[in-house]
């Protein structure tokens, strides 16, 4: 059944009050009644989520100053007016400057019910709206980009300040540090949210891939070219482009890309045309830029175009007090997706997040946390407790080395041939060693 609708009732006559209270009771309303309208409004907030029904002339504040001081504090607040012989013309009035009704006594009780139904009804709908507003800005506010170091907190603010600017923006960060989630929100906080999002990663492809991706071609521009195709600058039009690991970027592309900064204009591949882009450019790269000896061949010229404005990212070793909340995130994700419950942390759970240095940065600690729900760490499966302090010289070096094949599986997302550059180990051993230690690989691997 639905909630019962309440109604503020307030007359200073207390017999009319407690009969027209009684009418509205039995016809379902929950009413709180007021001798007075300083009583009322000591009672009532822009909350309130029924209908007024004050009666007009009352010592002191009258029905009219009460709506008022009511419409002053919420102008959705239905307020109907009770009004005496004599005082329809104020009544009339009242309804122009936004009363929801009025009654002439002596009335009805189905018109005053009828009216006061009206009014609830009206009130419910806008009680309901607000309501989703409230939830639709709460999910703004707490887009994924959790943190609440200083650090994060002064990310955050620097992001919404520069979010609905045009400026091109570089974000610097390690890998799984966030950089995306920082230009998704540099796109969704910004006007140009209406607009595509395209992301493209400069070191997946080779430069004639693209060069024809980011720019475009006109049917057979090249072969293989069969069909025309719109490029993702152009894609990104009237909304943003992020170009991810930028410091990949060919040489070549760099060059042209520096144009399509400058002229914000296109030429696809092919054709002699020039289209204009409408275009906000958020770049991410691993590496800093900005160090000559670092930055290899990336031009410098695009270099000092793109960093208007670079957002740097700490790395999480640098903000380890992030750490608990993002894991407890994750893992209340990772527990509704695989629908599992969050377990109780293991003294080894706890250790690691407080000890590692967490090198895959925000990523690792998400898959972490996936494998935690998932059990296959700390304690189950044959993990080892780690650094037990009674182990022996040989465990110890075990468990040592178990856990340095974990992180850098963590950290190269499971990809097996990544890992073992990493650990500068032949193949064979590294799948001994996954034997040995009871690691399984899959636990590690990159889920979107
Ligand atoms: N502050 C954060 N709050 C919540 N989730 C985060 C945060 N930072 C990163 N993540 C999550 O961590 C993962 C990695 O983030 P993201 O892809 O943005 O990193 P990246 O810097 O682009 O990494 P890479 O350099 O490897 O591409 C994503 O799943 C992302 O949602
Ligand atoms: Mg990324």
């Amino acid at each position: 059944m639905d909630p019962l609708i309440p109604v503020a009732l307030i007359d200073d006559d207390k017999e009319l009050r407690r009969a027209t209270a009684q009418t509205l009771e039995l016809a379902g309303f929950a009413v709180s009644a007021f001798g007075s309208a300083k009583a009322a409004l000591a009672e009532l907030s822009a909350d309130f989520p029924g209908a007024v029904v004050t009666d007009i002339r009352m010592p002191e504040i009258d029905g009219l100053q009460l709506f008022d001081a009511l419409k002053e504090m919420d102008a959705d607040l239905p307020v109907i007016l009770i009004t005496g012989h004599g005082d329809i013309p104020m009544a009339v009035q009242a309804i122009q400057n936004g009363a929801y009704d009025f009654i002439a006594k002596p009335f009805a009780a189905d018109r005053l019910v009828l009216s006061v139904r009206r009014a609830g009804e009206k009130r419910r709908l806008v009680m309901e709206n607000r309501a989703l507003r409230q939830a639709a800005e709460d999910a703004q506010d707490s887009l994924p980009l959790i943190g609440q170091t200083p650090a994060m907190e002064n990310l955050r603010n620097i992001l919404r300040h520069i979010a609905d600017t045009d400026v091109d923006v570089l974000v610097a960060g390690e890998t799984g540090s966030g950089k995306e989630v920082v230009a998704q929100l540099l796109h969704q906080w910004s006007h140009r949210r209406k607009g595509n999002f395209v992301a493209l990663n400069c070191g997946a492809l080779p430069e004639t891939v693209i060069e024809s991706e980011l720019f475009g071609h006109e049917a057979g521009a090249f072969t293989g070219a069969q069909k025309r195709r719109t490029g993702r600058i152009e894609h990104a039009s009237g909304g943003t482009l992020f170009l991810d690991e930028i410091e990949s970027m060919p040489p070549g592309t760099q060059v042209k890309m520096l144009r399509v900064l400058e002229m914000r204009e296109i030429t696809p591949l092919g054709t002699n045309e020039v289209r204009p882009v409408n275009l906000r450019v958020v770049a991410a790269a691993k590496i800093d830029l900005g160090d000559p000896d670092v930055r290899g061949d990336f031009r410098e010229d695009l270099y000092y175009r793109l960093n208007v404005v670079t957002i740097s990212i700490p790395p999480l070793r640098e903000r380890r007090d992030d750490i608990p909340l993002l894991f407890s995130h994750f893992a209340d994700r990772a527990a509704a997706r695989f629908r599992r419950d969050v377990p109780p942390l293991s003294q080894s759970v706890r250790r690691h997040l407080t000890s590692h240095s967490w090198p895959g940065n925000v990523r690792e600690l998400s898959h972490f946390a996936e494998r935690v729900v998932l059990g296959l760490e700390g304690g189950g499966e044959g993990v080892p407790s780690l650094r037990k302090t009674t182990a022996s010289l040989p465990e110890k070096l075990e468990q040592y080395e178990a856990e340095i094949i974990r992180d850098a599986l963590s950290a190269n997302d499971g990809d097996v041939r990544k890992t073992i550059e990493a650990l500068g180990i032949p193949r064979k051993t590294f799948y001994d060693k996954l034997q040995r230690h009871g690691i399984h690989r899959a636990g590690f691997s990159a889920r979107k």
